[in-house]
């Protein structure tokens, strides 16, 4: 069975099971109703203003303000278990491990935990008040039909099996189709958010045409299997009512012929009927019902499998890593079967500043990858002084490191939001100012015009390439890591911004463990050790002058940087 509620909470129970109690009362309170109508004919009485009229309009009054209240208490209880049901994905999709998201698409899986949660909202709201009422309206109906006249209502009794019979296989396919249509608005959904994303992209691509041909293939297969889905409801439906209504005219020829020969009274006759038309809407959403539980089930499967993702393992022991050494040893890693490193071998004393250099491809980022632990060792190990990695507390360990990665970590709001992102205590506006001076970007902050409270778009998108590496060697330096890792920090600088920034980044790598990976030389120079990686396995160690002399390839590397 799929598991779809996840507020348990007492309150929430209890407003739920209020909801349903009152839905109940409310269908039981509409059963009444015809049997007063029956005598309001049948027997004599004098005109409109009379109890039993003022009886009717009352039932009706307190029927319709139950209705609401059921409503309202269930909408309620339906909203809370989707907050809950939303908080509970979230809580898991962003304590999962990184692997997960390397085929996914974000935009698909925003869409999931945003429109999937809403059917099983409509479900609770909506098709479980009609259900409940529903049942209660068409078992009362069936026994208060049988009550009033049981030759009649036989009649009556031998034709509803043919609806239902014509229903079920229906309501079967529509609810296949429901599953379908989701799914392809999931993969539209994902489609249209890269295709904003990437805008820039597809223009200098002139790659219009051809992404709106794509679309427009996913704009169909929403098109084809929501016609087929609106198909089967609009067979459905009035097949339904053709039924119904067939019923309606066999019970007035026979029920009519009844009230000649004297065996109906007229009262019992409308009052036969009135509870038909009650049993109309219910009977008709029966089979929405099922419908709809097929969809619900179908969206819990996929929400429950992002809900159950596994998490990264956090716990481990508490410890100060400033002053040790770090120490990779023999480390193999693979992304699936595709092998990236192998057996690397890399000794940092502490506080001293060692560089990665070597080809495009090589693992470098792989071994950055590793430190921060988004991947687990899978061969070798990676310790600080005795303790490995792995046993440190995941938190404690990513508190005392700051990683300015190679593509763009900046999320949308403004430069001060992206400049403490992740601290646990606010910054004076001395360290940041500090830290803005470090990384050569006081001055142009000052001069936008909402200086530091300036918004920065989507993924950084209105700052230059430059400003946004220098933001996040601004947001690294306010970390104030005990282990600092730099993954191709310089690239997008110019040579004026770049002398500023070694010099910056020769302060902040004072008294700290460093490892700077850098195409260009020059950030990398003073390196007391420099490693060579080349297809994940390293091929040569030393200062740069060592390498100079011994290892050709970084010698080729040099030459090239210098002309
Ligand atoms: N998430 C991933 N899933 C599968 N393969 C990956 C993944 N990330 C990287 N790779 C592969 O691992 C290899 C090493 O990648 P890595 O990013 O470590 O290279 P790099 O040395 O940092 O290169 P560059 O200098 O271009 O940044 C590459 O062949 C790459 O295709
Ligand atoms: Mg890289």
């Amino acid at each position: 069975m799929n598991k779809f509620i996840f507020s348990d909470k007492k309150y929430d129970v209890l407003i739920f099971i209020l909801g349903i109690i009152i839905s109940i009362m409310s269908g039981l309170i509409a059963l009444l109703i015809p049997l007063q109508i029956r005598q309001f004919i049948d027997i004599p009485n004098d005109g409109l203003f009379n109890r039993t009229t003022f009886f009717i309009a009352g039932l009706f009054i307190i029927q319709a303000m139950l209705s609401g209240i059921a409503t309202y208490l269930l909408i309620k209880y339906g909203e809370n278990q989707v907050k809950a049901y939303r908080t509970f994905i979230f809580r898991s999709i962003i304590n999962s491990k990184v692997n997960y998201y390397d085929d996914k698409k974000s935009g698909e899986l925003a869409s999931r935990i945003v429109n999937d949660t809403s059917i099983i909202r409509n479900f609770i709201t909506n098709s479980l008040v009609d259900f409940t009422s529903g049942l209660v309206i068409i078992v009362g109906a069936v026994i208060m039909l049988f009550l009033l006249d049981w030759r009649l209502s036989l009649v009556m009794f031998l034709l509803l099996p043919l609806m239902i019979l014509i229903i079920s296989p229906l309501s079967n396919f529509s609810g296949k189709y429901g599953k379908k249509v989701q799914d392809y608005l999931s993969e539209l959904t994902g489609f249209i958010t890269e295709s904003i994303q990437q805008i820039r992209l597809i223009k200098t691509s002139t790659a219009e045409k051809d992404r709106l041909t794509n679309a427009e293939k996913l704009f169909k297969d929403v098109y084809v299997v929501s016609i087929k889905s609106g198909l089967i409801d609009s067979i459905a439906k009035p097949l339904v009512f053709l039924t119904l209504f067939s019923i309606v005219t066999i019970i007035f020829g026979y029920g009519g012929q009844r009230v000649t020969t004297g065996t109906l009274t007229v009262g019992t006759l409308v009052t036969f009927l009135v509870y038909l038309f009650q049993l109309l809407t219910p009977l008709s959403q029966l089979g929405q019902f099922f419908t709809q539980l097929s969809k619900v089930k179908g969206a819990t499967m996929e929400l429950n499998a992002l809900a159950e993702l596994e998490p990264e393992k956090k716990d481990g022991k508490i410890t100060d890593i400033s002053n040790k050494s770090l120490s990779i040893k023999n480390v193999s890693f693979s992304y699936g079967d595709k092998k990236v490193l192998k057996e690397v071998s890399i000794d940092i004393p502490a506080n001293h500043k060692i560089a990665i250099v070597g080809p495009s491809g090589s693992g470098k980022t792989t071994i950055v990858n590793l430190l921060e632990r988004l991947y687990e060792v899978s061969e070798g190990k990676i310790s600080i002084e005795q303790d490995n990695i792995n046993d440190i507390a995941l938190n404690n360990w990513r508190q005392q490191t700051a990683l300015v990665s190679q593509d763009i970590s900046l999320l949308s709001g403004t430069i001060y939001d992206n400049l403490i992102f992740g601290l646990h205590s606010i910054p004076s506006e001395n360290d940041i100012d500090n830290a803005l001076i470090a990384a050569s970007l006081k001055e142009e902050i000052d001069n936008f015009e909402s200086g530091l409270q300036t918004v920065v778009g989507e993924r950084g998108m209105r700052l230059s390439g430059g400003q946004r590496q220098r933001l996040q060697i601004a947001r690294a330096f306010l970390r104030n890591p005990k282990l600092l890792i730099l993954d191709e920090a310089t690239s997008n600088l110019d040579s004026n911004s770049e002398e500023s920034i070694i010099t910056a980044l020769r302060n902040i790598t004072k008294n700290k463990t460093t490892i700077a990976i850098a195409h260009r030389l020059s950030t990398i120079i003073d390196a007391d050790k420099i490693y060579f990686l080349e297809k994940g396995v390293i091929t040569g160690e030393g200062t740069h002058k060592e390498l100079l002399i011994k290892h050709s390839v970084y010698a080729s590397y040099v030459e090239e940087q210098m002309l």
